[in-house]
């Protein structure tokens, strides 16, 4: 089954804006487009539903129930019970939370593993717990090819390690750990995983409940949908953190790792990314799968596009001797995250690109610890190229050939 970009690219108004036309987006990991759904119900939300939800009168009655209908159906699609979805306003503040909560919860001499793949949001508060007397291990990458070796985290876990953060996908590196095996190694070891899927979910969205991690976070902006950090926790972890929430809402599991106060809208309006990959679903298969086989069947549909059309450009790449490619060049093992350390300033390369009508960024991306382990100046930084399944072949042409003219 081939994914119908046509159909693919309708779902987007993006794509129909005079302002962008012409114009081919590389910059996905820092912000994907919206899909029509989610636009259609955070206008609605906004029109016909912002008052105070969860209260008797009607306009309040139908905002609730779709707060806790973008919980739900999102429960399903990532195979987890619908308490143990929670909506912050970011991925970087839903791990300061939880950083708080492992904070009070860890005792002193305690240990916990963080890598130098992360983007600063999964490594940065974690590493701060030294100042609480918790002993911080680096599980580090290979400053060839950027890659996280299970056996060397095998070798740092002891009977002291209590939790591991690591990413499913760093967004430079690209390559996609193995988070089912890690997640396993970690767990026979008696530690708890935290995994950063920010740069994995928009490749499709993954079901968390195999995979078997205790926390899993990813951030719904680049997801295709609204400004929100979206994570999920096991209830055995997730109860016996302390809360960081009102001590009155304790027992709402939800609840207890985002004392923001909830923005109803996006919430609510996150109920477009179940109705999109339901959509897909219909579109391209006559099968009657639950919501978490619809979510597999779409998550292997749009990583099958994706490969396709990354391979051609990684291939391009790996052989250009002015560029250095981080991470692999099978397109089976990476993201379409496509991160190339540079002798020019990547940023005046994007700038360049911008005028072949590429939406392209340079920089560190907040990911400072994994650039400079790679032996890359991190002031210098990188030029990154990324995309999404709603990309077409035409698109990747006119970035092969920009980047031949620029380079
Ligand atoms: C891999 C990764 N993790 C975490 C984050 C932080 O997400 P947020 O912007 O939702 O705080 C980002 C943002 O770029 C990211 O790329």
């Amino acid at each position: 089954m081939k994914l119908d970009i046509e159909y693919i690219r309708k779902q987007f108004p993006a794509f129909d804006q005079k302002a962008l036309m012409g114009q081919a987006f590389f910059e996905n990991a820092g912000g994907s487009y919206t899909c029509k759904p989610v636009i259609d119900r955070l206008t609605r939300y906004y029109n016909e539903r912002k008052v105070q939800p969860y209260a008797p009168y009607e306009a309040s009655k139908l905002a609730g129930e779709e707060m806790d209908e973008a919980r739900e159906r999102l429960a399903l699609v990532l195979g987890v019970a619908t308490d143990e979805v929670s909506f912050g306003p970011s991925t970087t503040q839903n791990t300061y939370v939880l950083a708080q909560a492992f904070g009070q919860y860890l005792k002193e001499g305690d240990a916990i593993i963080v890598t130098n793949q992360d983007h600063e949001a999964n490594t940065g508060p974690w590493r701060r717990l030294a100042d609480r007397g918790i002993e911080v291990r680096e599980w580090q990458i290979d400053s060839e090819t950027g890659h996280l070796d299970v056996q060397d985290l095998n070798s740092m876990l002891d009977e002291k390690v209590k939790l591991v953060c690591f990413p499913h996908c760093s967004n430079i590196v690209g390559e996609i750990n193995d988070v089912q095996k890690i997640c396993g190694v970690i767990r026979s070891a008696g530690a708890y995983s935290c995994v950063d899927g920010v740069s994995y979910a928009p490749h499709g969205i993954p079901n968390v409940g195999k995979l078997g991690s205790d926390i899993y976070l990813f951030s719904a902006y680049k997801t295709f949908g609204p400004h929100q950090g979206i994570m999920t926790i096991s209830r055995e972890l997730g109860m016996k953190l302390p809360n960081q929430g009102h001590y009155f809402n304790e027992n709402s599991l939800y609840k207890r790792f985002t004392p923001a106060g909830p923005d109803h809208a996006q919430i609510a309006a996150s109920a477009g990314m179940a109705d999109y990959i339901d959509d897909v679903y219909k579109h391209h298969s006559k099968g009657n799968d639950d919501a978490l086989g619809r979510g597999e069947f779409v998550h292997d549909l749009f990583r099958d596009h994706e490969e396709m059309l990354l391979q051609p450009l990684l291939d391009y790449l790996s052989v250009k001797n002015s560029v250095r490619l981080l991470g692999p060049s099978d397109a089976s093992k990476k993201a379409p995250t496509v991160a190339i350390a540079l002798k020019n300033n990547p940023e005046a390369v994007a700038d360049e690109l911008s005028k072949h009508g590429i939406m392209a960024g340079g920089g560190d991306f907040y990911a400072v610890r994994c650039i400079e382990a790679q032996g890359i100046d991190p002031t210098h930084g990188v030029l990154r190229l990324s995309f999404v399944h709603y990309t077409n072949k035409s698109e990747i042409d006119k970035l092969i050939t920009a980047l031949d003219n620029v380079l």
